[in-house]
C-alpha cells in the first residue's frame, strides 16, 4: 500500500514521528511524505525531523507566511500535481491547519480516500480557523481516528454515522504515543547555562493562537498577567515566531525579557525533546496550544488555558485544566487555584500510548 502523508506545521511533525515509525516499520506501507513548508524555521520544522527521526520529506511544497486564502490555495494546487504524479492508494492528514484543509481537498477532488488523525474535534468557535479547517476534513475523510470519546460523540452529533462508507475509529491521541516513546530521550536546552535554573519552581508558558495574537487587547491583556506572574515565580515562554511578531506590532520590547536575567524569560522554540524536559520539571502549563494542554496532562503538570473553550473538553471536566480567558485577574486567580492540584490520571482518557497500532491496523483492514 501506498500512502501519501501531508505534514506542514510543528505539531504535525511530532505526530508524524510517532506513526510514521510503526507505519513503515510494522505495516511495511510505503510512504511518501509532503511537507507543504508552512512551518519553515529551523526550529520549527527541521529540528523535529534531526530529532524525533523523521524520514526526510519527499517533497517540499515551500509554501508558508501568506494569508489564509493564498496559502490554502496554492497548497491545494501543488498537492494536487503531486497526488497525479504519486498516484498514492490514501492520503493522510493530522489535525487542523491549512496544510490539512488543502490536502484533504486535493485528495477528495482527485477521488483518493483520506484519513484523518485527529478527527471529530471540535470547539464550537466558527472564528477559529482551525474549527473551519477540522470541520471540512472530516467531511472530506473515508477513516476518521478520534482521539477521545468526546470527538466520537461529536461526529455522531453530526450525523457522520448516517454517511455511507465512512469508519469511525477511536484510536487515542496519537500524542501520547508520542510523550511515551520521546520522554526517556528528554534533553536540556542549550540556553540554561546561565541565571536561569530549571531545578527551582518554574512556570511553562506557550502562546500562538490568532485569538489571541491577533487582539491586541488579548494580547496586552495576556503580558501583563505573564509580567505580574513572573514577579513571584519563573515564566519559561518559548515564543512561536508569530507571537514574536504580533508583539513587536504592539510595541512590546521583547529585548529586555529574552537575557535571563527577569522573571519572565524568552527563549526560541525549542525542539520536542528540550520541550519534554522542561515539561517533565515545570510547576504549571499556561498555554492557548492544543498539544499543550494534553502534554500538561500527560506530565502530571497542571494547565491553565488562555482560552475562552477547548476541545480537549474532558481535561476540564477532571479538573486537571482550567479556561482562563485572558483577562489579568483570571489568569492569576486561576494560576494560583491550579498549582496546588495535584494530578492524577485515573482513567483513560487518551488510551495510554496505542494510537500508532490502532491507526496502522485500521489502515491496513
Ligand atoms: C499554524 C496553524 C495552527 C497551529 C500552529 C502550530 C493554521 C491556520 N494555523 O498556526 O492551527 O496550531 O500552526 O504551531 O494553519 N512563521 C515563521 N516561521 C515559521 C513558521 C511561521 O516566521 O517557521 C510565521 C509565518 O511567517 C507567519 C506566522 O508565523 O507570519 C504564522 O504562521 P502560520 O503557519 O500562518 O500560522 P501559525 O500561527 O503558525
Ligand atoms: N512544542 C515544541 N517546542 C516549542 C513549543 C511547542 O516542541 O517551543 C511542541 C509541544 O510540546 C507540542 C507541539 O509542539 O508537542 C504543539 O504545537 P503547537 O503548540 O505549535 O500547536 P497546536 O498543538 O496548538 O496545534
Amino acid at each position: 500500500m501506498k500512502i501519501l502523508t501531508v505534514v506542514g506545521a510543528r505539531p504535525q511533525f511530532i505526530k508524524a514521528a510517532a506513526l510514521s515509525r510503526v507505519l513503515r516499520k510494522e505495516g511495511g506501507v510505503q510512504e511518501i511524505l509532503l511537507h507543504t513548508g508552512q512551518h519553515y524555521d529551523v526550529n520549527m520544522s527541521e529540528i523535529f525531523f534531526e530529532q524525533m527521526d523523521i524520514p526526510q520529506p519527499d517533497y517540499n511544497l515551500e509554501i508558508a507566511g501568506m494569508g489564509h486564502g493564498a496559502m490554502t490555495g496554492r497548497m491545494l494546487e501543488k498537492i494536487e500535481e503531486v497526488l497525479l504524479e504519486e498516484k498514492p492508494n490514501r492520503v493522510l492528514v493530522y489535525g487542523d491547519t491549512n496544510s490539512t484543509l488543502a490536502a484533504g481537498l486535493a485528495a477528495a477532488k482527485l477521488q483518493i480516500p483520506v484519513a484523518h488523525v485527529e478527527a471529530g474535534l471540535r470547539s464550537y468557535n466558527m472564528a477559529m480557523p482551525e474549527e473551519i479547517n477540522r470541520i471540512l476534513v472530516d467531511r472530506l475523510s473515508d477513516k476518521l481516528f478520534c482521539p477521545t470519546d468526546t470527538a466520537v460523540q461529536n461526529l455522531e452529533k453530526e450525523g457522520f454515522v448516517f454517511f455511507d462508507q465512512i469508519e469511525i475509529i477511536q484510536s487515542g491521541d496519537i500524542m501520547q504515543d508520542a510523550a511515551l516513546y520521546y520522554s526517556p530521550r528528554a534533553k536540556q536546552p542549550e540556553f540554561f547555562s546561565g541565571s536561569v535554573s530549571l531545578d527551582e519552581p518554574f512556570l511553562l508558558v506557550t502562546l500562538h493562537r490568532a485569538e489571541n495574537t491577533d487582539d491586541p487587547s488579548r494580547l496586552k491583556d495576556i503580558w501583563q498577567a505573564l509580567l505580574a506572574l513572573s514577579e513571584d515565580i519563573p515564566c519559561l515562554f518559548p515564543i512561536h515566531p508569530r507571537t514574536r511578531k504580533k508583539f513587536e506590532e504592539i510595541g512590546v520590547d521583547l529585548s529586555d525579557y529574552s537575557r535571563g536575567d527577569t522573571g519572565l524569560f524568552l527563549v526560541p522554540p525549542v525542539g520536542y525533546l528540550e520541550m519534554v524536559y522542561l515539561l517533565q520539571r515545570c510547576v504549571l502549563v499556561m498555554t492557548d496550544s492544543g498539544g499543550l494542554q494534553k502534554e500538561a496532562f500527560f506530565f502530571r503538570k497542571p494547565c491553565v488555558t488562555l482560552r475562552d473553550e477547548t476541545e480537549w473538553v474532558e481535561l476540564i471536566d477532571q479538573g486537571v485544566n482550567c479556561l482562563a480567558g485572558s483577562k489579568k485577574e483570571t489568569i492569576i486567580d486561576s494560576v494560583s487555584k491550579m498549582s496546588k492540584k495535584e494530578i492524577v490520571d485515573e482513567g483513560n482518557l487518551y488510551g495510554g500510548g496505542k494510537a500508532a497500532h490502532c491507526i496502522v491496523e485500521a489502515l491496513l483492514a
